[in-house]
Protein backbone atom coordinates (compact mmCIF):
# COMPACT_ATOMS: atom_id res chain seq x y z
CA UNK A 1 0.00 0.00 0.00
CA UNK A 2 3.10 2.69 1.02
CA UNK A 3 4.42 2.29 -2.50
CA UNK A 4 1.00 3.74 -3.77
CA UNK A 5 1.44 6.95 -1.67
CA UNK A 6 3.19 10.41 -2.63
CA UNK A 7 3.70 11.72 0.78
CA UNK A 8 2.92 11.69 4.30
CA UNK A 9 0.32 14.77 5.19
CA UNK A 10 -0.04 13.38 9.58
CA UNK A 11 1.62 11.07 11.27
CA UNK A 12 0.07 8.82 13.52
CA UNK A 13 1.97 10.38 16.40
CA UNK A 14 0.53 13.66 15.31
CA UNK A 15 -3.10 12.26 14.93
CA UNK A 16 -2.91 10.46 18.12
CA UNK A 17 -2.13 13.90 19.91
CA UNK A 18 -4.45 15.64 18.54
CA UNK A 19 -7.15 12.94 19.05
CA UNK A 20 -6.48 13.14 22.79
CA UNK A 21 -6.87 17.00 23.09
CA UNK A 22 -10.25 16.20 21.23
CA UNK A 23 -11.38 13.86 23.56
CA UNK A 24 -10.15 15.98 26.78
CA UNK A 25 -11.94 18.67 25.18
CA UNK A 26 -15.03 17.11 24.67
CA UNK A 27 -15.31 15.63 27.90
CA UNK A 28 -15.13 18.85 29.73
CA UNK A 29 -17.91 19.92 27.03
CA UNK A 30 -20.27 17.02 27.68
CA UNK A 31 -19.91 16.16 31.49
CA UNK A 32 -23.44 15.59 32.89
CA UNK A 33 -25.16 15.30 29.37
CA UNK A 34 -26.69 12.27 27.78
CA UNK A 35 -23.54 12.28 24.69
CA UNK A 36 -24.63 9.72 21.86
CA UNK A 37 -21.32 9.90 19.49
CA UNK A 38 -23.12 9.26 16.13
CA UNK A 39 -20.04 7.60 13.69
CA UNK A 40 -20.43 7.74 9.79
CA UNK A 41 -19.30 4.73 8.09
CA UNK A 42 -17.00 3.78 6.86
CA UNK A 43 -14.58 6.61 6.66
CA UNK A 44 -14.83 7.72 9.99
CA UNK A 45 -14.20 3.98 11.74
CA UNK A 46 -11.08 4.57 13.11
CA UNK A 47 -10.94 7.90 14.04
CA UNK A 48 -14.33 7.39 16.22
CA UNK A 49 -12.89 4.01 17.80
CA UNK A 50 -9.62 5.95 18.89
CA UNK A 51 -11.35 8.56 20.01
CA UNK A 52 -14.43 7.28 22.17
CA UNK A 53 -11.26 6.17 24.30
CA UNK A 54 -10.21 9.40 24.89
CA UNK A 55 -13.54 10.50 25.82
CA UNK A 56 -13.85 10.03 30.22
CA UNK A 57 -17.37 10.70 30.79
CA UNK A 58 -19.61 8.34 29.54
CA UNK A 59 -21.50 7.91 26.07
CA UNK A 60 -23.55 6.19 23.72
CA UNK A 61 -22.18 5.56 20.21
CA UNK A 62 -24.44 4.54 17.08
CA UNK A 63 -23.93 4.47 13.61
CA UNK A 64 -24.94 5.73 10.48
CA UNK A 65 -23.80 4.80 6.67
CA UNK A 66 -24.79 7.37 4.05
CA UNK A 67 -23.82 8.04 0.07
CA UNK A 68 -23.27 11.02 -1.39
CA UNK A 69 -23.95 10.49 -5.46
CA UNK A 70 -21.09 11.19 -7.05
CA UNK A 71 -18.02 9.89 -8.42
CA UNK A 72 -15.06 8.35 -5.99
CA UNK A 73 -13.40 11.75 -5.16
CA UNK A 74 -15.97 14.08 -5.75
CA UNK A 75 -19.33 14.16 -4.09
CA UNK A 76 -22.65 15.85 -5.56
CA UNK A 77 -24.65 17.19 -2.78
CA UNK A 78 -27.40 14.07 -2.75
CA UNK A 79 -27.03 12.28 0.03
CA UNK A 80 -28.49 8.90 0.69
CA UNK A 81 -29.23 6.83 4.49
CA UNK A 82 -28.14 3.67 3.75
CA UNK A 83 -27.94 2.70 7.59
CA UNK A 84 -29.72 4.79 10.28
CA UNK A 85 -29.13 4.81 13.75
CA UNK A 86 -30.45 2.01 16.18
CA UNK A 87 -30.91 4.10 19.03
CA UNK A 88 -33.98 7.34 18.84
CA UNK A 89 -31.68 10.11 19.27
CA UNK A 90 -34.68 12.58 21.16
CA UNK A 91 -33.36 14.72 24.10
CA UNK A 92 -29.74 13.48 23.72
CA UNK A 93 -26.14 15.04 22.68
CA UNK A 94 -25.58 14.40 19.74
CA UNK A 95 -21.79 14.47 18.43
CA UNK A 96 -21.71 13.04 14.79
CA UNK A 97 -18.16 12.21 13.87
CA UNK A 98 -16.75 12.34 10.60
CA UNK A 99 -13.69 11.82 8.75
CA UNK A 100 -13.29 14.59 6.39
CA UNK A 101 -15.49 17.45 5.06
CA UNK A 102 -14.82 18.79 1.45
CA UNK A 103 -17.71 20.48 -0.06
CA UNK A 104 -19.61 20.07 3.21
CA UNK A 105 -23.15 18.57 1.59
CA UNK A 106 -22.86 15.61 3.25
CA UNK A 107 -22.19 17.11 6.95
CA UNK A 108 -24.75 19.51 5.76
CA UNK A 109 -27.58 17.00 5.39
CA UNK A 110 -26.62 14.98 8.73
CA UNK A 111 -26.68 17.68 10.72
CA UNK A 112 -30.30 18.60 10.10
CA UNK A 113 -31.63 15.48 9.32
CA UNK A 114 -30.41 14.68 12.95
CA UNK A 115 -31.71 17.82 14.64
CA UNK A 116 -34.97 17.17 13.14
CA UNK A 117 -35.14 14.96 15.54
CA UNK A 118 -35.49 16.82 18.61
CA UNK A 119 -31.83 15.94 19.87
CA UNK A 120 -31.31 18.22 22.55
CA UNK A 121 -27.92 19.16 20.45
CA UNK A 122 -26.27 18.32 17.42
CA UNK A 123 -22.63 18.85 16.97
CA UNK A 124 -19.54 18.12 14.72
CA UNK A 125 -16.39 16.44 15.62
CA UNK A 126 -14.19 15.58 12.03
CA UNK A 127 -11.07 15.15 11.56
CA UNK A 128 -9.87 16.55 8.53
CA UNK A 129 -11.17 19.56 6.81
CA UNK A 130 -10.61 21.07 3.45
CA UNK A 131 -11.66 24.30 3.41
CA UNK A 132 -10.37 25.16 -0.45
CA UNK A 133 -13.30 22.70 -1.48
CA UNK A 134 -16.09 23.79 1.13
CA UNK A 135 -19.67 24.82 -0.58
CA UNK A 136 -21.74 24.99 2.01
CA UNK A 137 -21.47 26.62 5.77
CA UNK A 138 -21.32 23.81 8.12
CA UNK A 139 -19.95 24.93 11.72
CA UNK A 140 -16.97 22.15 12.83
CA UNK A 141 -17.43 22.63 16.59
CA UNK A 142 -14.45 20.23 17.06
CA UNK A 143 -11.76 19.68 13.95
CA UNK A 144 -8.45 18.05 14.10
CA UNK A 145 -6.41 19.37 11.29
CA UNK A 146 -7.04 21.82 8.12
CA UNK A 147 -5.41 19.97 4.98
CA UNK A 148 -4.33 21.24 1.58
CA UNK A 149 -7.10 20.80 -1.28
CA UNK A 150 -5.27 16.88 -2.06
CA UNK A 151 -7.09 14.04 -1.75
CA UNK A 152 -6.05 12.14 1.53
CA UNK A 153 -6.07 8.54 2.19
CA UNK A 154 -4.79 6.71 5.04
CA UNK A 155 -6.70 5.95 9.30
CA UNK A 156 -10.39 5.02 8.20
CA UNK A 157 -10.40 7.24 4.56
CA UNK A 158 -10.25 5.41 1.40
CA UNK A 159 -9.79 5.57 -2.54
CA UNK A 160 -12.00 2.95 -4.15
CA UNK A 161 -12.48 1.17 -0.64
CA UNK A 162 -8.56 1.13 -0.38
CA UNK A 163 -5.88 2.58 2.10
CA UNK A 164 -8.40 2.37 4.60
CA UNK A 165 -5.58 0.59 7.51
CA UNK A 166 -3.12 2.88 6.96
CA UNK A 167 -1.92 4.35 10.33
CA UNK A 168 -1.24 8.00 9.34
CA UNK A 169 -3.34 10.65 6.37
CA UNK A 170 -1.12 10.11 3.16
CA UNK A 171 -1.51 11.71 0.16
CA UNK A 172 -1.49 9.36 -3.43
CA UNK A 173 0.77 9.13 -6.17
CA UNK A 174 -1.21 11.02 -9.04
CA UNK A 175 -1.09 7.81 -11.55
CA UNK A 176 -3.08 5.56 -9.01
CA UNK A 177 -5.97 8.41 -9.88
CA UNK A 178 -5.62 8.34 -13.03
CA UNK A 179 -4.96 4.82 -13.93
P1 LIG B 1 -18.43 16.30 1.26
O1 LIG B 1 -19.91 16.03 1.27
O2 LIG B 1 -17.97 16.82 -0.05
O3 LIG B 1 -17.99 17.19 2.42
O4 LIG B 1 -17.71 14.92 1.33
C1 LIG B 1 -17.56 14.22 2.48
C2 LIG B 1 -17.20 12.80 2.20
O5 LIG B 1 -16.45 12.63 0.98
C3 LIG B 1 -16.29 12.33 3.30
O6 LIG B 1 -17.05 11.78 4.33
C4 LIG B 1 -15.41 11.32 2.61
O7 LIG B 1 -16.04 10.06 2.65
C5 LIG B 1 -15.35 11.79 1.18
N1 LIG B 1 -14.10 12.53 0.93
C6 LIG B 1 -13.96 13.85 0.69
N2 LIG B 1 -12.68 14.20 0.53
C7 LIG B 1 -11.97 13.08 0.70
C8 LIG B 1 -10.55 12.78 0.67
O8 LIG B 1 -9.67 13.64 0.48
N3 LIG B 1 -10.22 11.49 0.89
C9 LIG B 1 -11.13 10.51 1.14
N4 LIG B 1 -12.45 10.75 1.18
C10 LIG B 1 -12.87 12.01 0.96
MG1 LIG C 1 -17.20 9.73 4.87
Amino acid sequence: MLNDVEKCLISREQIAEKVALLGQQISEDYRGKDLIVVGILKGAVVFLSDLIREISIPLYIDFMAVSSYGSSTESSGVVRILNDLDMSIEGMHVLIVEDIVDTGLTLKYLVENLKNRKAASVKVCTLLEKPARRKVKVDLDYNGFVIPDEFAVGYGLDYNNKYRSLPGIYVLKKEIYSS
